[in-house]
């Protein structure tokens, strides 16, 4: 342990509640008894906060929400122990309904878009990043965008932060012209990766070629999750394999943000990226061991850690 910690800024730009309803069975076009309810905060950059808080790490959160609900999602955010500055506009913090069928375990998923967002929010909204993260060592920028938020969203506000080493999480445009911001990690999942580049990957070979296509953009480090299959990390000189331990599921919602979460504490802990990567697969499957929107318990995250196989590619 290097005992110097990190100061680490997530940005959540579209944050939810994430309301889960269980049911016997869920029925289409019945009147349909609820039996159990709860509600958590959602949205990626609050959940990878969430995981770095339950790892042992400081950090803040910044983002956007709409004004209704905004006093609840402040106060779920203290709870965590998370400091954040939200800038507020109109409308309502989106809500996520997840609808769990006792009967079969299937998860029906009936998602908001969230509160939109105009240029002049976005701008204010930057300007609130670059106040709020100065002197953040990391900036992870994950999650989807509100609606009216255009494309490269995120190569502008990393542009913005000058200096930062930036860990972008996200698919399709977003980590295509992000890429172009040459953040310090990217963490496509295999899908995401596939679908930017309109290449299938079958071969630990070709997901290796396809991720030095980022390097060769100036993105330092690349880890491609695989979920049950595992992770690949590739950095300038290295590049490694790690098979997804075996572990009793619960649900895999999350896994990404915690392997995001697990990935920092290793930075912090090994101060290298290729050592930190086995902490972010041992997060990834501590999260999936967690029923729901639980992410991750920090006794199973220890406890996986040591079982963690690593082999260079
Ligand atoms: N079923 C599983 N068993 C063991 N480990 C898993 C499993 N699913 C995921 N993991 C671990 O977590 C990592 C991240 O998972 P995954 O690839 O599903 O991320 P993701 O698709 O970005 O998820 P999300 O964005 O929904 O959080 C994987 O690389 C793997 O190490
Ligand atoms: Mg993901």
């Amino acid at each position: 342990m290097l005992g110097v910690y990190e100061m680490i800024t997530t940005i959540c730009m579209n944050p939810s509640f994430d309301k889960t309803v269980e049911v016997d069975a869920l029925t289409l076009g019945e009147v349909n008894r609820i039996r159990a309810t709860r509600t958590d905060m959602g949205g990626k950059g609050i959940n990878v906060a969430v995981v770095l808080r339950r790892l042992g790490m400081e950090c803040r959160c910044v983002g956007v929400m709409g004004e209704g609900g905004s006093d609840q999602l402040r106060s779920m955010l203290d709870a965590e122990g998370i400091p954040g500055d939200f800038l507020t506009v109109p409308g309502s913090v989106r809500v996520n309904t997840k609808i769990v069928s006792r009967e079969t375990r299937k998860v029906t998923e009936l998602n908001e878009l969230g509160a939109p967002m105009d240029e002049g929010q976005l701008q204010a909204f930057i300007s609130l990043v670059k106040e709020k993260a100065a002197g953040s060592d990391y900036v992870v920028l994950t999650g989807s965008l509100p609606p009216g938020c255009p494309e490269g969203t995120y190569r502008r506000l990393m542009q913005a932060l000058e200096g930062a080493s930036c860990i972008l999480d996200a698919g399709g445009k977003e980590l295509d012209l992000g890429a172009e911001a040459r953040p310090f990690l990217i963490k496509p999942n295999l899908g995401e990766l596939q679908a930017s580049l309109g290449l299938e990957l079958r071969t630990l070979r070709a997901i290796r070629d396809a991720a030095l296509i980022y390097l060769r953009k100036g993105v330092k480090h690349v880890v491609v999750s695989m979920g049950s299959m595992g992770a690949m990390y590739v950095g300038q000189d290295k590049t490694l394999f790690a098979p997804a331990l075996r572990v009793e599921a619960g649900s895999t919602v999350g896994a990404g943000d915690a392997m995001v979460g697990g990935l920092l504490r290793g930075l912090e802990d090994e101060g290298d990226m290729a050592r930190a990567f086995r902490y972010g697969v041992a997060a990834g499957a501590a999260s999936v061991m967690t029923e729901g929107t639980q992410l991750i318990v920090p006794e199973d995250f220890s406890s996986l850690l040591g079982q963690v196989k690593v082999q260079e590619v």
